[in-house]
């Protein structure tokens, strides 16, 4: 099904629509309306399920504006860009690489320098798409995606709001490690908003402005931490490396992820159990496992962080669509904050006996060192004190040889002051590495309603319905009073839907139009029952009883009304 046609049905259904329409709209800001804000919701809580819960993890909730050192520490404020060129005509702004990726066989362009993607523009005769003016010679520059705020009035602290959550994990890892009680592996989950200022939104909720991430943290200790990948070792799947291969011809392998990690295509075990978890997932809640794979990032698609990264990817519409990354972040963010910050991003790793060592110090005042090292004085002294704590016998003989300002440089060994003292140790400080499972919320449901758009035929006539599971299904059933002019229906209709209610079941109540009109209208919301009253189960002297139809089939069943609570968890169930 096109993308338009989702987008249409998701208007008119009340699955999500763009925002602000009443003011000419916002590009990049959509609203979820009742259907879509309960679709959503019941995917977020099937990822809480999934991966917090089930996992053993702990969720957070982080504000979504942070200080600008956050992001400079962590690399956004430089690297966070992607290529702008505005036309000088009609001043619309264009993502150049996508531009070059429309006409050109090139797929990521995104990792070619801005120079090559002008030369790229030139070459193809690259026109821009709003008013058709040739954009050669125009120049590509890098576009930071993050909004940017004021915190506070007056000199106000300059703010963001954040383009990832997993910073808001990040920067409390002092606090998080605490209530861990120093132990790895750990999981921290977080499902919230971020904020991309995109230069070209676009395809629904594809690529928004602001749109929810669900994200995992999850922190090891890489020398020692396993994953329990035994729970998915066989779990079938369906893998594009990072080959020129696959870069030219789209290979793929068709594998398990125990075999897959085995034999190093995956490779951290860790990330392979996570891909084996989530294609789980994927299947529980809808999403076509024909359509659906996982594609390793080209050296240099990866975001600054990530040392390696899977991409899940979906089929929407004829085009592959990143629903979620697995990157492995070793120690970048944790190091960053280190450095930055206040706080130690570190955990007190024991070892299983004391150790005793020698530890050397040096005496760093820049005096000792002479004037022989000029301005470098306080870089040497540096070096010289890094050199210490790691290796006390290199300042064993009569000079030392240190790496400073790009120098080696001699340093007499008396002069450097130095002195050895031997300690015990019981353990070390070590900043642990992290594997991140990161999902978009909306486009995991772009996917589901693109995926579970079905069409036939009943009683000879066309239909359209959504098959979604019941348990992301916007409403859990619906119920129908066969017609409104008789009290005895209508009252057990109310009770009926009232029960159901009670019972913790979303319900609609409809009693407009023909049934037939009904059936169709919870048919393209997606409704998996429609419970329908009529005389025939209120007539006669046995207990009342209510058809149940089921959403893909059509099929109807007749049920005791007393027993409709039990008899729909057992359809659910299957
Ligand atoms: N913390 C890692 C991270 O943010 P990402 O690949 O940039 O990684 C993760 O984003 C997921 O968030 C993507 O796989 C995608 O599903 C979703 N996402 C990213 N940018 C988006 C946008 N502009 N609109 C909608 N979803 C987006």
């Amino acid at each position: 099904m096109a993308s338009e046609a989702i987008v249409e049905l998701a208007k008119r259904r009340g699955f999500f629509f763009g925002s602000n329409g009443a003011y000419g709209g916002t590009a990049g800001f959509y609203t979820f309306g009742p259907q879509g804000a309960a679709l959503k919701k019941n995917v977020e809580d099937a990822w809480r399920d999934r991966f917090t819960i089930r996992e053993g993890n702990r969720e957070i909730e982080a504000p979504t504006i942070m200080p600008e050192p956050v992001f400079e520490a962590s690399g956004h404020l430089d690297t966070f860009d992607d290529m702008l060129v505005e036309c000088p005509e009609c001043g619309e702004s264009h993502r150049a690489d996508h531009l070059v990726e429309a006409v050109t066989e090139i797929e990521d362009a995104e990792a070619l320098p801005g120079s090559e993607v002008e030369e790229l523009i030139a070459d193809n005769d690259i026109a821009c798409p709003s008013c058709g003016t040739a954009l050669a010679g125009v120049t590509v520059e890098d576009f930071n995606l993050m909004f940017a705020t004021d915190i506070g009035p007056g000199d106000a602290q300059p703010g963001y709001l954040r383009p990832e959550t997993a910073q808001g994990i990040f920067v409390e890892f002092p606090r998080l490690k605490e209530y861990a009680r120093g132990n790895l592996p750990f999981g921290i989950t977080q499902i919230g908003p971020a904020y991309r200022n995109e230069i070209s939104p676009r395809g629904g909720l594809l690529r928004l402005r602001e749109f929810t991430q669900a994200e995992l943290e999850q922190f090891i200790d890489p020398e020692e931490d396993e994953p329990p990948l035994d729970r998915v070792r066989d779990v079938s799947v369906r893998l594009y490396p990072a080959t020129e291969q696959q870069a030219e011809d789209g290979e793929y392998v068709e594998t398990t992820v125990g075999e897959a990690v085995d034999e190093g295509t995956i490779g951290s075990p860790w990330v392979g159990y996570y891909l084996g978890v989530a294609k789980r997932w994927y299947d529980r809640i809808g999403v076509d496992l024909d359509r659906f794979r996982f594609r390793q990032h080209l050296a240099g698609e990866r975001a600054h962080y990530a040392s390696d990264c899977w991409d899940a990817e979906s089929e929407v519409d004829g085009d592959w669509i990143e629903i979620a990354g697995f990157s492995y972040r070793a120690d970048y963010d944790l190091s960053k904050h280190d450095a930055h910050g206040d706080d130690a991003f570190t955990v007190f790793k024991r070892y299983d006996e004391p150790k005793t060592v020698e530890r050397a110090t040096v005496d760093p005042d820049m005096s000792v060192l002479g004037p022989e090292f000029g301005g470098d004085a306080a870089a040497v002294a540096e070096a010289l004190e890094t050199l210490a704590e790691r290796d006390p016998d290199a300042f064993d003989g009569e000079t030392v040889s240190v790496e400073a300002a790009g120098e080696t440089h001699e340093v007499d060994a008396d002069v450097a002051n130095f002195s050895v003292e031997t300690v015990t140790e019981n353990g070390e400080h070590l900043t642990p590495h992290v594997v991140e499972p990161s999902f978009g919320v909306g486009r995991t449901v772009q996917t589901l309603l693109a995926h579970a758009y079905s069409e036939d035929e009943v009683d000879g006539e066309e239909r359209t319905y959504l098959s979604l599971e019941p348990e992301v299904a916007p409403q859990d059933a619906a119920v129908f009073p066969l017609v409104t002019n008789d009290d005895r229906l209508t009252e057990l209709a109310d009770r009926v839907a009232t029960d159901l209610r009670e019972a913790g079941l979303a319900v609609a109540y409809d009693d407009s139009g023909s049934i037939g009109r009904r059936y169709r209208r919870q048919d393209e919301i997606g409704t998996p029952f429609c419970v329908t009253i009529d005389r025939d189960g209120i007539e006669g002297d046995g207990p009342e009883t209510v058809t149940v139809r089921e959403r893909d089939s059509a099929a109807q069943v007749r049920v005791p009304a007393e027993e409709l609570a039990e008899e729909l968890a057992a359809l659910r169930a299957g």
